[in-house]
Parts: structure tokens; sequence; C-alpha cells
């Protein structure tokens, strides 16, 4: 009796009714949680947040570049996202003597606005359920390469048939693993312009230390705008495109957040695996997010103290740095948060009801029965490779910068090689930016010490059969010593070096790609790449399309088992609505953390001269004169705010919206405690990090002096009636 309860009870936690703050919720479903919403306090309707006849919350969200979210915020195009998702940007127009990336950066008129070429933001205009559509035509038996060459065609016809303007994209996505398929037609404008960004000091306090933790005091914000040709339409950057006019943007609320007040965070989630089998949580948490996390430390450590050491290479590796450290930490707090809120236990529970439920009805006992067994086999099968797959991409792809680099420029050489030499000099262009991006921020001294460090790990961790055969031998040759390798490896790799391949590609291309074939990097890259391709990314992948196809049987079964919950599709980079309330949490026993910071928990932290925690003189005078304007609040200034928002990368630069519909904050993060919700979601702990938008408005208006850009919003109070 006591053990039914116990199931029943961590049933209700993981796949009973959602609890307030779990889900990523398709905006044009929103109906379904209308009411929920209601009762927690939110005075919109549905249709004010989605709607095809009106304009509507939708309309200010953009996809912004290729993994963030933003919201437009006046009605001349001001998008405001994280400084974290501008800092690619903020860090190319940043140099010497012009460091943005310290310094901030406010334009004062539009023509100080600063293009950005390759950033777009992308609009929704609206979203139809096709999934009939997609899945027509599929027989019963078809294998799977079949069945997706079927819903292929079927998605070029939707494609091909789908009503659209001129200016406009369509694009058809799988959710529910392939169980539903949703269309969406979107506007891309590819003029949007940097505004304003805070001193890193300010956009980027805390750093590594702070990131992924609460309590936080980051003003993780920077501003743009988006540019239109005279019709409003999307256009190529132009001197002549003007201010884009929203057709919603989001007002401002400037009075502030209480425990309890509805929020609603309305963004662009990437990834997240909510419906994986205890199995497969697993072996993420302590098999394969131990090897990442692994290799990463070795690669920070040079690089971090490589930083410290110089401030060029300061500047050139900090969004290289940002973003390897970023997901080091994440997968950390991941595998400790499964580990604190016993996740694996957890979903054995939840696969023991639903087996349960399968077993005693027979048609499903048929159907379903053998699922849960037969995706835990394929999990086992997978390991190895899944193993030896993170150890290649780490090192060949992510981390030596050397052979990432050596192998994109394999797509030059295939051009070549396939369409000749007027295909490549069509492509000339791309291929002299290639290497001028690359060696703009390229220091071989440091990458060599990674190669050094890491080299040994692709030797001595993987099986000698996922080995590529010429880096053995030129292991050995190097006395199967990882610092010698490393040293002759730089050393005779022409591509470790700038010197002139971008003149070089100017005058003559061909040869080029003759000097790329022949250079050590190139060759060694290939090898070990077309090496992983045969015994280790073809076998994972064969067994991976096995996987997805019981994942897809898996969720379909737990939809139908499990009539009595809510299921949201897993995050899949497409608009979703997720809704919560600003609450703190309990981390451990005997500690609860309030929702809130403020200015001076800044001045706490403060340490002069530090690169994570200094303060900037002029906030610090604004601190000792309390000289907050009108966005203080009983005498301090609010900084960060807590909410119980379902968030994932993505998710930044998202806004916090009030109950109203208005703008109340900018998501930037999640607590160290919770940052497993991409996989297993805890009401208790799981909580998304958001910068108070008083502390924006105060950067931008008291700090920074562009008060021409507040005159620009629509700030407004909501609670304070009449
Ligand atoms: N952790 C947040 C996210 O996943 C913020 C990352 C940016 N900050 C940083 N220190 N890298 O994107
Ligand atoms: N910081 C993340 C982002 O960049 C948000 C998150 O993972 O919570 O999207």
């Amino acid at each position: 009796m006591k053990r039914i309860f116990g199931i029943l009870l961590l049933f209700g936690l993981v796949f009973g009714s959602v609890r307030a703050g779990e889900g990523m919720w398709l905006p044009l479903l929103l109906q379904q949680n209308e009411a929920e919403m209601q009762r927690m306090g939110m005075k919109m309707t549905a249709e004010d947040i989605y709607s095809i006849n009106k304009g509507s919350l939708k309309d200010a969200i953009v996809r912004f570049g290729g993994g963030c979210t933003g919201s437009l915020i006046s009605s001349t195009g001001l998008v405001l996202t994280n400084h974290h998702c501008g800092f690619g940007q903020i860090q190319y127009h940043s140099s010497l003597e012009n460091n943005y990336l310290d310094q901030g950066f406010w334009a004062k008129t539009l023509s100080e606005e600063l293009p950005n070429p390759g950033l777009g933001v992308t609009f929704i205009v609206r979203i139809e359920d096709v999934t009939a559509k997609a899945l027509a035509g599929l027989t019963e038996g078809l294998g799977e390469r079949d069945r997706q060459a079927q819903i292929d065609r079927n998605i070029q016809v939707l494609n091909e048939q789908t009503p659209r303007e001129t200016w406009q994209e369509v694009s058809v996505r799988p959710f529910f693993q392939g169980n539903a398929y949703y269309l969406f037609v979107t506007e891309t404008f590819r003029d949007v312009r940097l505004v304003g960004a805070p001193p890193g000091a300010v956009g980027k306090f805390g750093a590594d230390t702070d990131n992924w933790v609460w309590p936080r005091h980051t003003g993780d914000f920077s501003i743009f705008r988006v540019y239109a040709d005279k019709n409003n339409r999307p256009a190529a950057y132009s001197p002549a495109n003007v201010p884009y006019k929203p057709k919603h943007y989001l007002p401002i609320s400037l009075d502030g957040v209480t425990p309890g007040d509805f929020t609603l965070v309305f963004g662009f989630p990437g990834t997240t695996r909510e419906y994986l089998p205890a199995s497969a949580v697993q072996q993420i948490t302590e098999t394969l997010n131990p090897i990442r996390i692994g290799i990463r430390d070795r690669s920070l450590a040079i690089i971090d103290e490589a930083m410290r050491s110089d401030p060029q290479i300061r500047i050139q590796y900090a969004s290289k740095q940002a973003n390897l450290a970023n997901s080091w930490k994440k997968w950390i707090g991941e595998s400790l948060g499964i580990k604190t809120v016993n996740g694996i236990e957890q979903k054995k529970s939840v696969e023991a009801e639903f087996m349960r439920r399968v077993n005693a009805q027979p048609q499903w006992k048929t159907a379903y029965g053998a699922l849960l067994p037969d995706l835990e086999a394929l999990y086992k099968e997978i390991e190895p490779y899944a193993k030896s797959r993170d150890y290649i991409t780490e090192i060949a792809s992510t981390n030596v910068e050397l052979l990432r680099f050596a192998n994109t420029l394999h797509q030059f050489v295939v051009i070549y090689e396939n369409n000749g030499a007027d295909a490549l000099k069509q492509r000339k262009e791309q291929l002299r930016n290639a290497f001028t991006n690359f060696y703009k921020d390229y220091r071989p001294e440091v990458d060599q010490r990674v190669f050094a460090a890491l080299g040994d790990l692709y030797f001595t961790k993987l099986p000698a059969a996922h080995l590529s055969p010429y880096a053995t031998e030129q292991m050995n040759f190097a006395g199967k010593n990882a610092d010698e390798f490393a040293r002759i490896l730089f050393y005779k790799s022409r591509l470790a070096q700038a010197a002139d391949w971008a003149e070089k590609t100017e005058a003559d291309p061909v040869q080029v790609i003759r000097l790329i074939k022949e250079d050590y990097a190139y060759q060694l890259v290939r090898n070990i790449l077309e090496t992983a391709e045969v015994k280790v990314f073809r076998p994972y992948n064969e067994i991976q399309d096995k996987i997805n196809l019981l994942q897809r049987s898996y969720m379909k079964a737990l939809m139908e088992v499990l009539k009595e919950k809510r299921f949201y599709p897993d995050a899949n980079s497409t608009l979703r609505v997720t809704y919560g309330k600003v609450e703190g949490y309990q981390p451990k026993d005997g500690v609860f953390y309030v929702p809130f910071t403020y200015l001076d928990g800044v001045m706490e932290k403060f340490k002069p001269g530090d690169y994570e925690f200094d303060v900037p003189e002029k906030l610090r005078q604004l601190h000792a004169s309390k000289d907050y304007g009108p966005y203080g609040e009983n005498g301090k200034l609010p900084v960060c705010f807590l909410g119980s928002n379902h968030t994932t990368g993505g998710n930044s630069g998202s806004p916090a919206i009030d109950a109203h519909g208005n703008l109340i904050g900018l998501n930037f993060d999640r607590v160290w405690e919770g940052t497993m919700s991409d996989i297993l979601y805890s009401p208790a702990i799981c909580r998304n990090i958001m910068v108070d938008i008083r502390y924006v408005l105060f950067m931008v208006d008291k700090y920074a002096g562009a008060s021409h850009l507040v005159k620009e919003m629509k700030l407004v109070h909501p609670k304070k009636k009449g």
C-alpha cells in the first residue's frame, strides 16, 4: 500500500497534471492552458498572445540570430535581447582602441547604429497544424527510410503550396518525436543594427563564476534595431533602409514584480529531451556528460590562463571561451541536479506505472509492452559509439580550432573537386572571408597547447577500432608524446599561420585548394573524421534511427496510456510560451533563496580590478548617491528576479511578460540546482533568471545617458491604477 502511494506521489510529480511552471507550449494551442493561466493571475486571453487575425504578443517576438530570442520594444524597431546574445556582434565591432566589450556602446543617432553582416531576426507570421498532410500516404510496415522519404515529399508539397508573400518563408517541423507536424510561415529581416550595450562589467557581471547561479547580479542585455525597406519589408542592408514598424511591440511596466506575480516567457527554446527513458538519462548524466566535462576542464584551463595573461587574447577568445565554458558548466549542473532529485528513480517509477497500465490491457501489451526493454537495449548498444563520438567531436570539431577550421575548409575542396574551378571562383569571397574571420581571433600558441592537452585523450580513451590510422602513425612518429605531436603539427601545418591565405585566395583560389589538401592539419582531421564516419558515426546513426522510431512510439504510447496528463512537445527551436510565477526556492535543507537581487548586492560582490566582479566607477557613484530615478524601489535598485518558467538554451533574450502583456524582465539563465530541467523538470527547484526591466532602463537612461532611447519606448504603470 505504502509503495503504491509512493509511486503515485512520484507519478504525480513527474507525469501527473503538469504543475504550474512545467511545459513549453505551442502558442497556437494555448486555449488548453488559458483557464489555468487566468487562475494564476493572467488578465489576457489566449487570443491576445497568439492571433492570426490581429496584432498579438507573438508579433513582438523574434528569433534572434542563430540561437536566441529578442522582443520588439518600440514602434521604431528597437529589439531587446541579452548581452550574451549580442556578444559576437559587440565583439566584432570591438578593438583595443574601441573596446565596446569593456566600455559598452551607445549610438546617439540612427546613423551611429552599427550594421551586422550575417545577423538576422525572424518573425513568426502564422503556425498551422499540418500533421495529417505531413503523414499522408504512410502505409503500415513502411521502413523508417521510406517513411521519412514520404514525409519529405509531403513537406515539399506543403512548401510549394502554402500561400505566402514573396518575402516570406515556410518551414515544417516535427513535434512529439514525429507524431505531429506544424508549419511556420516566417519573415526574416537581415538589416539589424547594434544600438547599445552596457559595459562588460555590467552585461557579463559575475562572468563564469556566477553563470548558471543564483543569487545573480548581471545586467545581461543589449539593444538592436530592425531595419526594413520603405515598404516595411525585409531587405538586405542598405543605408536607405528605415526603422521597422512592428505589428506589435511590448509596453514596459515600471511597477516591478512581487512574489506570486504571473510571468510569461515567450521565445525559442532550443532542445529538451523530457521523454527519455531512465536508461538514457543515466547514460547522459553518468557517462557522456563526464566525458565532455573532462575534455573542457583541460581546454578551458589553458584558454583561461592565456586570457588572463594577455589583453589581446582576452578579446580574441572572449566569445569562444564563453561558449565552451557555458555548456561545460551546464553539464556539471545537469548531472548534479539529476542526482539531487533522484531523477533516475523518478523516471523508473513512472516507467513502472506505465508498464503496469500497459500490461493490464491486452492490446496495449501487444503494441507497447516491449518498448521500454527495447529502448534500454538500444541505449546500451549505442553507448560505445556515443562515447567515441563525444571524444571526437569535442576534440576534432570543437576544442582544437586548427582541426575544426581545417575541416570547415573541406567544403571548398569538395566544391572544387565536384564542380571545378569556376564553381570555386564563384565562392572566392566566402573562402577569403573564412580565412579573414578565422585568423582575426586565432592564436596558434594557445591552440597548440589545447591540442597537446587533448591529443592523448583521443589515443587513450577511444577503442583502437575507432582510431584514425594516419593519426596513430603520426602519434607514433612523435614518440607517443602529445606535446611533441602538437609541436610537429603546428610547425608543419601552414594553416596554423595566418600568413597570406586571404591574399592568395584573391589571386588564385585553385592554388589555395591545392595548399589546403597538402596541409598537415587538413590531412589529419580529414582522416580522423573519415575513419570516425565509418567506424563511429555511421553505426551510431543506424542505432539512433532505431531509437528515434521507438521514442516516437513511446511518446505516442505515453500520451495514450497516461491520459490524465497534458503533454507538451520537446523544445525544437520553435516559438513557445512558458508561464509560471515570481518565486524563490529552497536549494537545500535550511536554505531559502528569495527571488530578488538589488544593486546593493552588486556592491557586495565588487572586487576592484577583478575581471569578473569589477564595477564601473559611474555605477558606484550612482549607487552611492542612490540616484535611481524612476527605476528604484524603496531606495533600492532591483537587478534580477526569479520565476518558475520552464526555459532552456534559446530562451535567452526572451521577454518576461506580466499578466497584462507588459514587459517586466529579460530572461537570461537558470539556477544551478535546476539545470537538469532539459531532461527532467522539478517544480520545486527549477527556476529561470531574469534581469528586472527597471535595471535595463536605469542602465540606458541614468548610466549611459541614452534617454532618447527610453523616449522611443512606451512606459506603463499597470499596478498603479489611475
Ligand atoms: N548560462 C546562460 C545561457 O546558457 C548564459 C550564458 C552567457 N554567459 C556566460 N558567462 N557564458 O546561455
Ligand atoms: N542562458 C540560456 C540561453 O542562452 C538560457 C538557459 O539555458 O536557461 O539561451
